[in-house]
């Protein structure tokens, strides 16, 4: 009997197992039956962008955080898939840190030439999933927006891709009923000219604080105070950006921090990360961790110990993002093909408890890094996914952070390497504190000459 597979999302992961499986297909492996539910109306999870907030047209929890003038925060070189490389899709090299379109077009790119659209039902948020031991079935049950019908299917197999950075994680703090101002999530901010000549608060330490800061910054914020929690970003920040410890509280518009100081401030933005939730997952199926290297419970990083027959893809923080779904969805794609055997469940225990040992030791970015690309090296060598230069992955994210270290506000400047065709990015022909319009047509071409865009840049943080 042909297998039934349902993957759940249709972001870099869960078109990453589709393109695993048509890849086989086309080299002869036996027919599985895919079924991919996407809640969303368009592809690519996280890179389609959406001006709503809170619910979408059909009334579900919007899934993108992204925003308008997000560029890729790391090189595209670390991320470039090995068996579609960026040159191959835009026909030239291109610049190293794309703004959201240019990658949204390039995810696209590749599943539209492997002809996998087919396999999606947009419009489908999954509902429930269960299991039943007897007859070793999936039931995934799903409402169909388009028909307005809910429908239940059955499957052998379930790989759940339905990313872990949509549900806003949401500390509160002591006079936030009361602040006269705007509070809101990461997850709901979408336009830094929103905040522009305003003094902006920023809880948090990470990667949202710190782009969106910068956005802040260069769309003209007044000034920018981050406040955090185990330790400061330490980077050169411009002069009218501060670094402060953890918030205590707020009294009309001003907030006081945990060294006695204080701050009159506009807007709130807690950049306090997400919450892994699969509202459609009972708890024998459904993984609980938070946002770390190696979460417990997951084989190999994706095989669900507690039931094999499930997956999980993109569950860990992330160096390596689309890469490393891929190695990922090719491994997956191969157990459930019968090509890997699976250890029994106290083994499978065993090698995790010892990934998660070596993650607890990490002390520092570089061995985060080596640790992924470490494990991202273990599944490709278990497939037939091309294999690349993982070290120069490695050392490829070891220069990003130097070159962010020694200029916060430019490293988006520089280029590197492409791991996959061995030929150097250009400069992009704007820096990107100036690159103000993140459209893919102006980053792929130069802007004409007489543009206003370095003009609006400059006017922009002098009015501010
Ligand atoms: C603000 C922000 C910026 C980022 N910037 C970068 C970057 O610059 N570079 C980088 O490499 N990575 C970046 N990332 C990381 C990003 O998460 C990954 O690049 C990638 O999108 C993860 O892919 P995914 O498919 O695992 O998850 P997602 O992209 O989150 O896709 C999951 C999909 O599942 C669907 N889904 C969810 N629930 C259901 C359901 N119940 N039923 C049906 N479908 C469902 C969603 O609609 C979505 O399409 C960023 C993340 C965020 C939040
Ligand atoms: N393209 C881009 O430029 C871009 C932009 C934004 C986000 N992203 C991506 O989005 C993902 C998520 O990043 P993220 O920064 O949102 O989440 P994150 O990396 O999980 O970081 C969460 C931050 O919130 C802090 N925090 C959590 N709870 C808190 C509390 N109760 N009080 C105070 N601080 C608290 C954490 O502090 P501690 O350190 O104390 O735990 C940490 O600094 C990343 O993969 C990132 O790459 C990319």
């Amino acid at each position: 009997m042909t297998k039934r597979v349902a993957i759940i999302g249709a972001g870099p992961s869960g078109l990453a197992q589709l393109r695993a499986f048509q890849s086989a297909f086309e080299k002869g492996a036996e027919h599985v039956e895919l079924v991919c539910y996407e809640k969303q109306s368009d592809w690519g999870g996280q890179w389609n962008y959406t001006w709503h907030t809170g619910m979408d047209a059909n009334g579900e929890p919007v899934h993108s955080s992204m925003y308008r003038y997000l560029w890729s925060n790391g090189p595209k070189e670390c991320l470039e898939f090995a068996d579609y490389s960026f040159e191959e899709h835009f026909g030239k090299p291109i610049a190293s840190y794309p703004p959201r379109a240019v990658l949204w077009d390039y995810i696209k790119g590749r599943v539209e030439k492997a002809g996998v659209r087919r396999y999606i039902r947009f419009n489908c948020p999954v509902r429930q999933i269960e299991f039943d031991s007897t007859v070793r079935q999936f039931t995934v049950t799903v409402h169909d927006h388009k028909k307005d019908f809910i429908e239940t299917s059955s499957f052998d197999h379930v790989i759940v891709a339905s990313g872990h950075f949509s549900t806003p994680n949401k500390p509160t703090f002591e006079g936030f009923e009361t602040f006269n101002g705007r509070i809101l999530h990461a997850h709901d901010f979408r336009d830094a000219l929103e905040f522009r000549g305003k003094d902006l608060l920023l809880i948090g330490s990470s990667y949202s604080a710190e782009d969106i800061g910068s956005q802040c910054y260069k769309y003209g914020a007044r000034s920018i105070t981050t406040s955090y929690r185990t330790r400061p970003m330490g980077f050169d920040w411009p002069d009218n950006w501060q670094e402060k410890p953890l918030l205590e509280w707020v009294s009309g518009n001003t907030a006081h921090f945990s060294d006695g100081s204080s701050k009159r401030v506009d807007a709130i933005i807690l950049c306090t990360g997400y919450l892994h939730h699969f509202p459609f997952l009972p708890d024998s199926l459904r993984l609980k961790t938070n946002n770390r290297l190696w979460p417990l419970g997951l084989y190999k990083g994706v095989v669900w110990e507690d039931n094999p027959a499930m997956f999980y893809l993109g569950m860990q923080d992330q160096w390596y993002t689309f890469n490393m779904f891929d190695a990922q969805a090719w491994y997956v794609r191969d157990v459930i093909l019968g090509r890997i055997p699976l250890p029994e469940k106290n083994e499978m225990q065993r090698d995790s408890a010892k990934w998660r040992t070596r993650e607890e030791a990490l002390d520092n970015d570089e061995e985060m890094i080596r640790f992924q690309g470490d494990y991202v090296r273990g599944l490709i060598d278990e497939t037939d996914y091309p294999s690349f230069d993982i070290e120069g992955v490695n050392q490829t994210f070891l220069a990003w952070e130097q070159h962010k270290h020694d200029d916060i506000m430019n490293f988006r400047d520089r280029s590197y390497r492409s791991l996959m065709t061995g030929n150097q990015a250009p400069p992009h022909h704007t820096r990107w504190l100036d690159a103000m319009d993140d459209s893919l047509e102006t980053f792929l071409n130069a802007p004409k000459r007489g543009s206003s865009a370095k003009k609006v840049s400059e006017n922009s943080r002098q009015d501010a």
